[in-house]
């Protein structure tokens, strides 16, 4: 009953709450496709699931729209349970990978269905149509059939059509998946438009980790069911909390070093047996601590002579070298930390790195985190 009258306030007022997830778990047999995640999505952000196959982002997505029974755990929206509540009743829009349109239904048709589904009348459902159709730039194309449009066109009718009926939330799986490099860039950047537009929370799920970054207010890492990070493109990126997520976002270097001091605003620590490294103060460490630190390659400078008063600095063989035009991807083979890889502009480098050569590389105090080592 509570769960029914607060679904008909929110449709009714368009609150766009909190959506919380309290230890959600699903198990099929003794697997745990979703294992005890608690998330809170807040009003208006984007957020996205990001994990690799199988890391149970779909099956979360599916409990938020209703379609998958939780085993245990609960959903709210504000303060209100929704777990036990129809997937219809909930007032989210849906986007899936694949467009599923109705084939014999025009463009226009398609979009008006969640409307004609929910009663309104036809002069105001014509209005809202064209408003949705506007806002995917497909106004010209109304009276089409979905098989006379292109893949990123559907799927633009596709998120029209999840809209169109002012959703207090928007689920997206995979919706661009489907679609080309350049389409799905394309796509992207409307998308976002539309999240501006709208100003309804969306949840997105995706494995491609340019478009988590791109995107989103927040990102939601995700492995073996559970959500193993959550935070900003940047923290993440700059501050990961697990060799897994620095792994998983961009690409990484991982140093062991072990903490020898412990000052104000630095700790020191030794790497291969060599002293001489900093980190930026971390409360989690202490003196005799070991430990894994993650370094992106974008972070290394190189010199073509020992760098002075650098504390952070190593030499070695360069083992291999790539041109991509805009970077040089560099792999150096250092006696303390074995093969690192780093990248630079190419418009930096005043000689061009060669196989063979010998390099000095040096990283900034703040760019190497300590992680753990999952
Ligand atoms: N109906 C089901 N019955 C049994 N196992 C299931 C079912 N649905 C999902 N699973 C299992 O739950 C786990 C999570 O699946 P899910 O589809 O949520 O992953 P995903 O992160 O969306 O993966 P992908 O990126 O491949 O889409 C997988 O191991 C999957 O095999
Ligand atoms: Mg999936």
């Amino acid at each position: 009953m509570v769960e029914k009258s607060i679904a008909k306030q929110s449709s009714e007022k368009r609150l766009v709450q909190t959506l919380t997830t309290r230890k959600v778990t699903k198990t099929y047999g003794s697997a745990h496709a979703v294992d005890a995640v608690d998330l809170a999505v807040h009003s208006g952000e984007f957020l996205t699931l990001l994990g690799p196959s199988g890391s149970g982002k779909t099956t979360l997505l599916m409990m938020i729209a209703g379609f998958v029974q939780p085993t245990s755990g609960d959903i709210l929206l504000g303060d209100a349970p929704i777990t036990n509540l129809l997937p219809e009743r909930r007032n989210f829009g849906m986007v899936f990978q694949g467009y599923a349109l109705f084939p014999h239904l025009s463009v226009a048709d398609n979009v008006a269905f969640p409307l004609k589904a929910r009663g309104i009348s036809r002069s105001e459902s014509e209005a809202r149509v064209r408003k949705a159709l506007a806002q995917v730039q497909l106004e010209h194309l109304a009276e089409r059939l979905p098989r006379q449009l292109s893949g990123g066109q559907q799927q633009r009718v596709a998120l029209a059509r999840a809209v169109v009926f002012s959703p207090d939330l928007l689920l997206l799986d995979e919706p661009l998946s489907a679609l080309d490099k350049r389409l799905r860039n394309d796509l992207q950047e409307e998308l976002k438009q539309l999240h501006r537009q709208v100003g309804k929370t969306f949840i997105n799920v995706t494995h491609d980790q340019e478009e988590a970054l791109t995107m989103s207010d927040r990102i939601a890492i995700m492995r073996d069911g559970a959500v193993v990070q959550v935070g900003s493109p940047k923290a993440l990126y700059d501050r990961p909390a697990s060799r897994f997520v620095a792994d998983f976002l961009g690409k990484s270097n991982f140093l062991d070093c072990a903490v020898t001091g412990i000052d104000n605003d630095v700790i020191r620590c030794t790497l291969g047996g060599r002293d001489f490294f900093q980190l930026a103060p971390d409360d989690a460490l202490a003196v005799g601590d070991s430990t894994l630190l993650a370094l992106r390659p974008e972070r290394i400078e190189v010199h073509a002579a020992a760098p002075e008063g650098q504390p952070n600095s190593l030499t070695g063989e360069v083992r291999s070298v790539s041109y991509t035009g805009v970077n040089f991807h560099v792999v150096v083979r250092t006696a303390e930390a074995g093969d690192i890889m780093l990248t630079t502009p190419t418009w930096r480098a005043q000689v061009a790195p060669e196989i063979g050569n010998r390099l000095w590389i040096s990283w900034p105090t703040d760019a190497a985190v300590a992680v753990a080592n999952d």
